[in-house]
């Protein structure tokens, strides 16, 4: 406990230096001042080569495993290269899906008969709306099957819709189950539909949800998607190739039988909200509650069941097939084993002008920006590795593999992962980060120009979300690439987007057309991605002393347990306000610490072996201790993820949970309700404690 004092006894005359170097720390090496790094990189940013990128990107659509897609692999090689970035290919073999034969046919009481043709339209002056490349409508990892039966509305498919409808008695055993799409994961609506006993299962999406509600037209006169517009996706849960769970699907790994992988049980389709329109207007039955009242033209959207039936059929295939990530290094000068990683994936499942290419080519302009920096001299201090996935669409595959495959070195070595999936579906910025990251994604964001002009910087027009106040950074659950550093490797990690909604998604029109004419008309939110993205690899990576802040990360988790605290009289949340104080304690003794090694280097006090040994040991605190929130048997039920404060959500892979085994053995003990329960409950919250415990132990750095 020595250094404590030490550092509270420096620490009131360190304060008013240290101000001077925030602006200044850890560049001077390479003979550029931060602030002129900044300009240099800021200033050369430019929407017309961003557009050209993007552009080039999604001529084709690129699904993971194809020919068009292997091509996008190369073009970022290339020009990865071409920017003076070593690059090389990481490749798997795992296995994906798709889809072969599907039909629908709507057969009403009266005999008549309907059939879909299950096909998105082409749109008036958007040629690649055309492309007869675009793979059918489909979710991948349904299985085939062929069920013919009467239909019942589930609204958006969440457990508690299910549960409404048996509150009013609608069974729903033995139906195809229609569910708007748009609120939870939909591989968490196939498992609910499943759940509830239903043979299949149907999603559509709804104008209340993706069309303005219908009133305000659609692509291509407006923004919204047309209304034989769908959503494609995968329904997988787990993260990663399903024969390799754990371990990387290299050409020689074990894999599992495929009678071996959980896949979901029941077949599922998407279709569009002119096909649902008339699904929907033949049911009757009780009129559905108001909040599950859509946006189509129907009198009332009823329950069911039936008396309509729909046959559905669809046949899909599991295929083996080659994945090619691309990584990119610019080689740290001082700190080459340090890695600060920037990802994002590069297949889709049409186009990607969205999702999620609008972030490769963010990316890629990070890349040629980070090349100019470099001809004038630049070397940042630790590594910078660019990294583009294949694949997640499927299921966060080639993160996920290339994680597995890296992760020791990554445990050791990454000081953050830093995301971007699609980087503009829309008007407004949203970033998501563990809370030792908010205040460095904060401070970067002021110093990027609002590209709606109607702010002066993002960080105003982000607060201006919130009321003014600070701007509200949201927590990370699935659903992209940062799940498999995060949940699984312990690594501080952020995402960041333009986006709110985002009406094209997954559709046949995400496409360059629509990005020019509605996502972003003049590509300068693309730039505003590329700026935030690539200042916090500039800080990170050339910081001397890194800005992570861990009195955020005592501060959520205090919120947090407040909230638990009224969950029952039978546990205790005892075990958990020591080690918040502890982690509090460590948080403040190494902000002192972080002051007073930045004013050392500032002022060139000790330059000497011993204090780069004493600066890298105080970094690696900070960029290690998130690893002690990993408990190394993994979460219950789902060993993948080792997070316990960051989850996805049971409920909704899509979401952030926090306190995922706290949060699931609550809803357990709430319906088992014995003895058993609420211990199991208990264990989980020591759990916790004790893991916030050891990131305490671990920020302060001494042996006890
Ligand atoms: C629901 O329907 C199924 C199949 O039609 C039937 O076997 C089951 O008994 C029904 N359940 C209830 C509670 O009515
Ligand atoms: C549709 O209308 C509802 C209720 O008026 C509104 O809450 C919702 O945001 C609208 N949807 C869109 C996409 O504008
Ligand atoms: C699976 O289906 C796709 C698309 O129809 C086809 O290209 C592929 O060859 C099929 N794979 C297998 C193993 O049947
Ligand atoms: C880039 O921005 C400039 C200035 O706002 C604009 O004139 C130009 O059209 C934009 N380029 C593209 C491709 O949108
Ligand atoms: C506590 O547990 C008992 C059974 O073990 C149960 O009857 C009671 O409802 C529980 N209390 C709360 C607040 O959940």
């Amino acid at each position: 406990m020595a250094s404590v004092s030490r550092c509270r006894c420096c620490l009131l005359s360190l304060v008013l230096l240290a101000f001077a170097f925030f602006s200044s720390t850890g560049v001077k090496d390479s003979g550029f001042t931060l602030d002129k790094l900044e300009d240099e990189f800021l200033s050369g940013l430019s929407n017309n080569t961003i557009s050209k990128f993007l552009k080039e990107l999604t001529l084709e659509p690129h699904v993971a495993g194809t020919a068009e897609d292997l091509a996008t692999a190369k073009y970022v090689f290339d020009h990865f290269e071409a920017s003076g970035i070593v690059a090389h290919y990481s490749d798997y073999s795992v296995l994906l899906s798709y889809p072969i034969r599907r039909s629908l046919s709507l057969h009403l009481p009266d005999g008549s008969l309907k059939d879909f043709t299950l096909k998105e339209e082409a749109v008036e002056g958007d040629p690649y709306s055309t492309n007869p490349k675009v793979i059918p409508t489909f979710f991948a990892y349904s299985p085939s099957g062929t069920i013919s039966s009467e239909v019942v509305y589930v609204n958006y498919g969440r457990e508690e819709d299910f549960l409404t409808l048996k509150d009013e008695g609608v069974n729903v055993t033995g139906t195809v189950v229609i569910a708007r799409i748009g609120k939870i994961f939909r591989g968490d609506i196939a498992a609910n539909a499943a759940a509830a006993g239903a043979a299949a299962a149907i999603t559509y999406s709804d104008p209340f949800d993706y069309a303005g509600n219908g009133s305000q037209g659609y692509y291509p006169s407006s923004q919204w998607l047309p209304p034989s517009g769908v959503q494609r996706g995968s329904l997988f849960l787990t993260n990663g190739d399903p024969l390799t769970p754990g371990w990387p699907s290299v050409p020689d790994a074990e894999r599992l039988e495929i009678s071996q992988v959980q896949f979901p049980k029941i077949p599922v389709l998407p279709v569009s909200a002119q096909d649902a329109l008339p699904i929907l207007e033949a049911l009757t039955g009780k009129v559905a509650p108001q909040e599950w009242q859509g946006g189509l033209q129907l009198s009332s959207y009823r329950l069911g069941r039936g008396p309509a039936k729909v046959k559905l059929s669809y046949e899909g295939n599991l295929t083996m097939a080659p994945i090619r990530n691309v990584i990119g290094m610019i080689t740290g000068s001082e700190e080459p084993d340090r890695y600060i990683l920037l990802g994002n994936h590069r297949d889709a499942w049409t186009f990607g002008a969205a999702d999620p290419n609008s972030g490769t080519a963010c990316l890629l302009e990070i890349a040629r920006g980070f090349g100019n920096l470099l001809s004038l001299g630049w070397r940042p201090r630790r590594t910078i590795i660019f990294c583009s996935w294949d694949a997640e669409e499927f299921g966060l595959i080639g993160s996920s593999e290339w994680v597995e495959r890296n992760l020791n070195l990554l445990a050791s070595r990454a000081v953050a992962y830093l995301n971007v999936d699609s980087a503009v579906g829309g008007p407004n910025f949203d970033g998501r980060a563990t809370p030792q990251l908010d205040n460095i994604l904060l401070e970067v964001t002021k110093k990027v120009k609002d590209p709606n002009s109607v702010y002066g910087t993002v960080y105003e027009a982000w607060s201006a979300l919130n009321g003014h106040g600070t701007p509200n950074i949201g927590r990370l659950g699935s659903g992209s690439d940062f799940s498999a550093f995060l949940h699984h490797a312990g690594i501080p990690s952020c995402d960041i987007r333009y986006q709110t909604l985002y009406p094209m998604y997954h559709s046949l029109y995400d496409d360059y057309n629509w990005m020019e004419r509605f996502g972003d008309p003049m590509f300068h939110r693309h730039v505003a991605v590329s700026g935030i993205w690539g200042l916090l690899a500039i800080h990170l990576a050339g910081d001397a002393v890194l800005s992570f802040n861990y009195a955020n990360y005592a501060d959520e988790l205090e919120v947090i347990f407040d909230n638990l605290l009224q969950a029952s009289e039978n546990i205790t949340a005892n075990p958990l306000f020591p080690a918040i104080s502890k982690l509090r304690a460590a948080a403040a003794q190494l902000g002192a610490e972080m002051i007073q090694m930045k004013i050392f280097w500032l002022h060139q006090v000790l330059t000497d072996a011993q204090t780069l040994s004493k600066l890298r040991s105080l970094n690696d605190r900070m960029l290690l201790a998130e690893r002690s929130f990993l408990d190394p048997s993994g979460l219950t039920g789902t060993s993948w993820y080792k997070h316990v404060i960051y989850g996805p959500s049971g409920k909704n892979h899509y979401n952030s949970q926090l306190f995922p085994g706290v949060c699931d053995a609550l809803a357990a003990a709430m319906s088992i309700n014995n003895k058993a329960s609420w211990n199991a409950l208990q264990h989980e919250i020591w759990k916790v404690a004790r893991a916030i415990t050891n990131v305490a132990h671990f920020l302060s750095g001494e042996l006890h």
